[in-house]
């Protein structure tokens, strides 16, 4: 049985070559510590929502193109539903149903699975995790610059400097006056808005002759575009936007550029998209505010400003790679209980459990193996400490513990060795342990 195109599996470290959907399941784990570690730092919470949802959710305000990348079907119960292309519509019906229980402003991340019915390519697949960071109930450009300085934060965090990654920012509201200023009387209206929008977004990707071809069907002459992204007027949200984060020395990993538009419908003002440096691969995150979609989705009954971004773990974590920076995973554990003598058992198990009591982490043979197999084993999981159980002659049972990094070894009690081990664990040396297996 083969797996859909466009899905992906994740298999622990090392990952299997020759298969581009066979990804590392330990190095998702350290883009979703790093994505919840950032997110708490600001103060953000985290929600989830049901992967499957009303069909009619995506139509209200997400756009075209999402709803014809749904993965959709009729269920049991005679139900249009689809599988979540994006998590914004999720946040904004769960909003509406429930904001009388939460204080404004609310400050809310999740890390869903999302499903799009793309063409498969660099970046881009059938199912990718996304980070969504969101501010809902803060009219204040500084929300905005919040969200975007825990966009930078959380690239900071995975290593990027500002050589290597920028996010750009635009006006969404700008655009959409100069929309309202140059179409064609018969164009004004959502739909044309909407296509104009999509023209801008895909501009960088699409052969220029198409895009004019497009824009005058609107009525809007490339001239015009061309003077407008020179010209680049900066609004007052945008103005406070920067300077906001110029305050924080986040200044260098931001830039205007009204080439962003973004995609989706239902954005209203300040948005921005983070990419690669060198142009190498599609956005790594996008958002923006959403000032409407809350009243849209609660059929007008509540009225709340919001905005946040998503950054999915596609295009992160091929960057990750392309810039060496993910972490060495090969080390799962840091001791292991070597078993040599079967009348040893009892001990070492309780050794074992003492160790994973004390936040250790500890591996042992759970059925009888040669010695050197244990030990080769014990290399491999990335055990910097053996310890193995030994009798006296006078029937005293002993812990050898030795540390493979110091070289150095000790014999003590049973009672003994739990402080031994964390003593060692705990000394400088152990910089040279990764990180992600320590409490
Ligand atoms: P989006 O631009 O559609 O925005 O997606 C955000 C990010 O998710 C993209 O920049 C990209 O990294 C990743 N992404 C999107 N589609 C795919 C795909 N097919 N394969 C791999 N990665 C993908 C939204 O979804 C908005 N709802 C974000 C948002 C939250 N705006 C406000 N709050």
């Amino acid at each position: 049985m083969e797996r859909l195109p466009g899905f992906r599996d994740f298999y622990p470290e090392p990952v299997p070559e020759g298969d581009a959907l066979a990804w590392s399941a330990s190095l998702r784990e350290h883009i979703f510590r790093t994505w919840r570690r950032v997110a708490q730092r600001y103060g953000f919470v985290e929600y989830d929502g049901p992967p499957l949802e009303p069909l009619g959710l995506y139509k209200v305000k997400s756009g075209d193109e999402i709803v014809q990348q749904l993965y959709h079907f009729v269920d049991k119960g005679a139900r249009e539903v689809a599988l979540r292309p994006e998590m914004t519509p999720t946040l904004a019906r769960m909003i509406a149903a429930q904001f009388r229980q939460y204080k404004k402003p609310l400050k809310w991340f999740a890390i869903p699975q999302l499903f799009r019915y793309e063409r498969q390519q660099k970046g881009r697949l059938r199912e990718h995790f996304q980070f969504n960071a969101d501010i809902v109930g803060e009219p204040d450009p500084g929300a905005d610059a919040e969200v975007i300085a825990l966009l930078v934060d959380i690239l900071r965090a995975f290593g990027f400097s500002p050589a290597d990654v920028v996010v750009r920012i635009s006006s969404r509201s700008a655009w959409q006056e100069f929309y309202r200023r140059h179409a064609a009387s018969s164009a004004k209206d959502a739909s044309g808005e909407y296509a104009f929008y999509q023209i801008i977004d895909k501009l960088e990707r699409t052969p220029l002759d198409e895009s004019k071809k497009k824009l005058a069907a609107l009525g809007i002459a490339w001239e015009q575009v061309e003077a407008f992204l020179q010209e680049s007027p900066p609004t007052v949200e945008l103005a406070a936007v920067i300077e906001n984060l110029h305050a924080r020395g986040l200044a260098s990993y931001v830039q205007t550029d009204y080439r962003i538009i973004r995609g989706l419908a239902y954005y209203t003002g300040v948005v921005f998209e983070a990419f690669d440096r060198q142009g190498q691969f599609r956005a790594i995150a996008g958002g923006g505010r959403y000032d409407h979609l809350i009243r849209l989705l609660s059929g007008g009954r509540l009225d709340l400003p919001a905005l946040g971004f998503g950054m999915g773990d596609v295009v992160l974590t091929e960057l990750i790679r392309a810039r060496g920076l993910a972490p060495n995973s090969s080390a799962r554990i840091q001791v292991f209980c070597l078993l040599e003598n079967k009348a040893l058992d009892k001990p070492t198990l309780q050794l074992v459990q003492q160790l994973r009591d004390a936040g250790v982490a500890v591996d042992h043979p759970l059925g009888p193996e040669k010695s050197d197999k244990q030990f080769r084993r014990a290399r491999e999981a990335g055990a910097r400490i053996l310890v193995t159980m030994e009798q006296a002659p006078d029937g005293m049972v002993q812990a050898k513990v030795r540390d493979l990094l110091t070289r150095q070894a000790i014999s003590c009690t049973l009672h003994e060795a739990t402080g031994v081990v964390l003593r060692w664990l705990a000394s400088p040396e152990n910089a040279a342990q990764p990180a992600q297996i320590l409490p």
